[in-house]
């Protein structure tokens, strides 16, 4: 969701500035820009589409300079054309920015009446000619930059230099992430610390409506009330090494495949394998006491949580009310006192999933943070945060983070059971023991990466596609059409099975693949009805099931591919795994930008 970058130091910014944009670009690929100062002027280089063109340009036409900022787009305000695209500058000042001004309309009228020419329709101009205004009117840059800060409101991460000011960088965050980087005299500041990864791992956070002043030496910085303020540099595990694609063709690929290493390193954080009882660390709520969970999200971690919300019902008999965070931070849904609530972010920087926590939070409820960044704004703001061990994830379609969401639901489920007096040890071992097995399943599952290529060069010829799965395979059918959707752009919808027969099943002719999600179990024959239903209206049924499933469906089903025979708790999380590499062999076969979608980013820090 556009990300942006700094430097002041002593090497050659623009060759840094472009190297952290790589590892931003995940975040946005609309248009992409750098800006530094020549002799103390401003110059830039701008590029429509992928940083892959603005490489291009600066190779045709470099820039120079050690001070500088960068941007990497995903178009909110203004089309993603070069003119539009950042830094933004005026003769005194170039600007990056990630987020939105909200009342950017009334302050460009405000700036045109008196004499400012704009030259694009961003909302970030604004910004910048007003900061340009106050230059004018005789405030230094510092004071300038403040004091225009005070006149935006909105949800934003601003990075700046100045011309004739080569030892100042001025950066500000307010609702976006913003971090700063302390080097040997030279500092960086970047959207995130897997940006400056490369750069130095020492690294300072700025809070909400804080702002910062960097010169080569260090940072000066202040709170929303312009009040010196400390802020600690801590120094970051994210490293650089982490963010290859090895010998795979995509991230998305590489992800794929390190499933059953990832939900190995998240469920040891979680379940003792002696003893086979999970250990979670201390909660912000008492699980035995609390009345009701909320639990939201966005997109993919939603489904995560949706399953987690199967799970708590079922093992600790809790109440959970599940909302995506978009609906639920407008739906004003009376919350009980002493309440807890569950968000799920990969990133932890979504701002609808953001806006929900500090809801809740006003509401009394106390806050649980599922997420995959330790330093993430939301596993600081929450009042308590589990960690998802998935490492940088940088396909923009979530693969790895999703089922290490779905391991840390089935740990937090488990330990609430225990808590809640409605599981006994033995139901814990079982069920633990059930979950240690889940990463050499994975491994199983990912072996059938030839089976569902097959299936993909079938699925990638319709132009509409159904997922089935019932229960907690009802989120796993979500998660299928959404990944099928986002990165191969066909068509698709998941359904609760048992739902079909309600208005879906309208739809089923031969041309529609059904994806079914059908492992043996207390709702396999239900669901196997449902499929038959589907079939027998000339339903082309793709059934996932396992050894105990394949005789059944093969009866009417054109295809079936057998998945390791786990329980009832593992099979959400490994069916997760067969349906996104679906989704990842269709988008190859149709020639998608697979890590890259379109329209898309990851970490969507707008509303
Ligand atoms: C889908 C996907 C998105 C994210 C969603 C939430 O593949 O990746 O739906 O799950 O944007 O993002 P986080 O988890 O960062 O809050």
């Amino acid at each position: 969701m556009c990300g942006i970058v700094g430097v002041i130091g002593k090497a050659d910014a623009a060759p840094l500035l472009l190297e952290a944009l790589r590892r931003l670009e995940y975040r946005g690929y609309d248009s992409a820009g750098i800006a530094t100062l020549v002799n103390g002027h401003i110059d830039r280089r701008r590029a429509e589409g992928k940083l892959a063109n603005l490489a291009a340009v600066l190779d045709r036409k470099p820039l120079d300079g050690t001070i500088g900022i960068g941007h990497t787009r995903w178009a909110t305000h203004g089309a993603p054309t070069e003119s539009n695209a950042h830094p933004h500058s005026t003769s005194q000042v170039s600007v990056v920015h990630n987020g939105i001004i909200e009342n950017h309309a009334e302050l460009r009228a405000e700036l045109e009446a008196k004499g400012a020419v704009f030259e694009t329709e961003t909302d970030t101009e604004t910004f910048v000619r007003l900061v340009d205004h106050l230059l004018s009117g005789g405030l230094p840059p510092r004071e300038a930059f403040a004091a225009a800060l005070k006149r935006v409101n909105g949800a934003f991460a601003l990075a700046a230099i100045f011309s004739g000011h080569p030892k100042l960088l001025m950066c500000a965050r307010q609702g976006a992430p913003l971090a700063i980087g302390f080097g040997e005299g030279e500092m960086f500041v970047g959207s995130d610390a897997l940006a400056l990864a490369p750069l130095t791992r020492r690294i300072a956070y700025l809070e909400e409506g804080d702002w910062a002043a960097l010169d080569v030496e260090g940072a000066q910085f202040f709170d929303a009330r312009h009040r010196p303020v400390e802020r600690e540099v801590v120094v970051t595990a994210v490293s650089g090494a982490a963010t290859g694609k090895g010998n795979y063709r995509h991230f998305m690929e590489k992800e794929l495949h390190e499933h059953p290493a990832v939900l190995g390193d998240t469920l040891r954080q979680y379940l003792d394998p002696k003893t086979l009882e999970v250990r979670l660390p201390r909660l912000p709520f008492d699980p035995a006491r609390v009345p009701r969970l909320t639990i939201s999200a966005c997109g993919s971690a939603f489904l995560a949580g949706s399953v987690g919300r199967y799970w708590i019902e079922q093992l600790a008999r809790l109440p959970v009310d599940a909302d995506v965070a978009s609906e639920l931070r407008y739906r004003n849904p009376p919350l009980m006192e002493e309440g807890g609530a569950i968000l799920v972010s990969q990133s932890g920087e979504t701002a609808d999933t953001m806006a929900a926590l500090r809801l809740l939070k006003e509401g009394g409820q106390k806050v649980l943070s599922v997420v995959n960044v330790p330093e993430s704004s939301m596993a600081r703001e929450s009042d308590g945060a589990v960690l998802t061990a998935a490492g940088p994830e940088i396909g923009v379609a979530s693969t790895k983070a999703f089922t290490a969401q779905l391991a840390v639901m089935a740990c937090l489920a488990i330990g609430f059971g225990r808590a809640r007096r409605e599981l006994s040890t033995l139901d814990e071992g079982r069920l633990t023991q059930a979950l240690l097995e889940v990463p050499g399943n994975a491994a199983l599952v990912l072996e059938k990466n030839e089976q569902i290529h097959e299936l993909a060069a079938e699925v990638a010829k319709a132009r509409d596609v159904l997922f089935l799965g019932r229960g907690s395979l009802y989120p796993i059918a979500l998660e299928g059409a959404l990944k099928l959707k986002e990165i191969s752009y066909i068509h698709a919808e998941g359904y609760a099975a048992g739902e079909m027969k309600h208005g879906p099943i309208a739809l089923i002719d031969s041309s529609v693949p059904v994806i079914a999600l059908c492992p043996s179990g207390p709702l396999f024959e239900k669901t196997a009805s449902n499929l038959q239903e589907a079939a027998a209206r000339g339903g082309r049924i793709m059934a996932l099931t396992d050894a105990d499933g394949v005789e059944r469906l093969s009866r009417f089903a054109e295809r079936v591919i057998e998945l390791p025979k786990v329980s009832e708790i593992s099979a959400p999380i490994l069916y997760a795994i067969p349906v996104q590499l679906l989704a990842y062999h269709v988008a190859v076969l149709k020639g998608t930008d697979v890590d890259q979608p379109r329209n898309l980013a990851k970490s969507v820090t707008v509303e």
